[in-house]
């Protein structure tokens, strides 16, 4: 089996002391153990150094949560791939539902995105999932079909093999309702089924596909188990130490009893 992937996004939260004090806590978890899990924590921007400072000497990854759309240039207030390369960072997360909502982020905004990481070697972590309405209409195969074709088939098969899916159906995002273990599952499996049409079942079995949407300490088990769950992308629960060991707790527990 492959390894698991957890990863934590802070989101617009904590002081620069008060993520100090969590990125240290998480380090000194993290130095008693030897993990097959691999952990990044995605940080926002102005913490992104001192994540990479520590993570130097730690058993984890630092990732950004957005990325500019454009190499460089006059657009004030963004930050670009080569910026975020050039401080260390590994991952970067590319449409999250916030950005979607909030920011109007298009599939197709999010496609130039990729890009741009791709450009610098870094692993975008895409997200995509659903609306409660869609949900309920039945719709959300499709949308999560259109989204992923549009934002990720257009990339070459090596291009494609470094990207880390996250499926984030919005509905769970922050709510403190979690998809069940059977509709996280058929999702990712229909994602897997979506990838190995295009790219083939190696490229299918290798990518990562990751559940986000209140997952937390106690049912973080029962996701990771689902055959098609590779790995978590944490909100909420990624903001406190304890809760998010747990959960990497979870990962390593389900790849001992594999
Ligand atoms: P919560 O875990 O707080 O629901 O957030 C999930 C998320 O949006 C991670 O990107």
């Amino acid at each position: 089996m492959k390894s698991k992937l957890v990863i934590g996004n802070w989101k617009m939260n904590k002081s620069f002391e008060e993520a100090e004090d969590l990125i240290s806590d998480i380090q000194d978890k993290l130095e008693s153990w030897s993990l097959q899990t691999a952990v990044v924590i995605c940080p926002p921007f102005p913490y992104l150094e001192l994540a990479t400072d520590h993570a130097d000497e730690s058993d984890f990854e630092v990732g950004a949560q957005n990325c500019s759309e454009f190499e460089n240039g006059a657009f004030t207030g963004e930050v670009s791939a080569s910026m975020l390369a050039e401080l260390d960072v590994n991952f970067c997360i590319v449409g999250h539902s916030e950005r979607r909502k909030y920011f109007h982020e298009s599939n197709d905004t999010i496609a130039k995105k990729i890009d741009q990481l791709m450009k610098q070697n870094l692993i975008p972590v895409f997200c995509c999932g659903e609306l409660l309405e869609e949900r309920k209409s039945g719709n959300h195969l499709e949308i999560v079909e259109k989204q992923i074709t549009e934002s990720l088939f257009h990339l070459s098969k090596e291009h494609f093999e470094q990207v880390v899916i996250a499926y984030e159906p919005v509905w769970a995002i922050g709510t403190g309702e979690t998809a069940t273990p059977e509709q996280a599952q058929e999702m990712h499996y229909f994602i897997r089924s979506l990838i190995e049409k295009k790219f083939g079942t190696e490229t299918a079995y290798n990518c990562y596909i990751l559940y986000g949407g209140s997952c937390n300490a106690k049912n973080a088990l029962e996701l990771l188990s689902q055959p098609d769950v590779d790995g978590g992308l944490i909100g909420g629960a990624s903001l406190k130490s304890d809760e998010f060991i747990s959960i990497i707790e979870a990962a390593e527990t389900v790849l001992k009893e594999d």
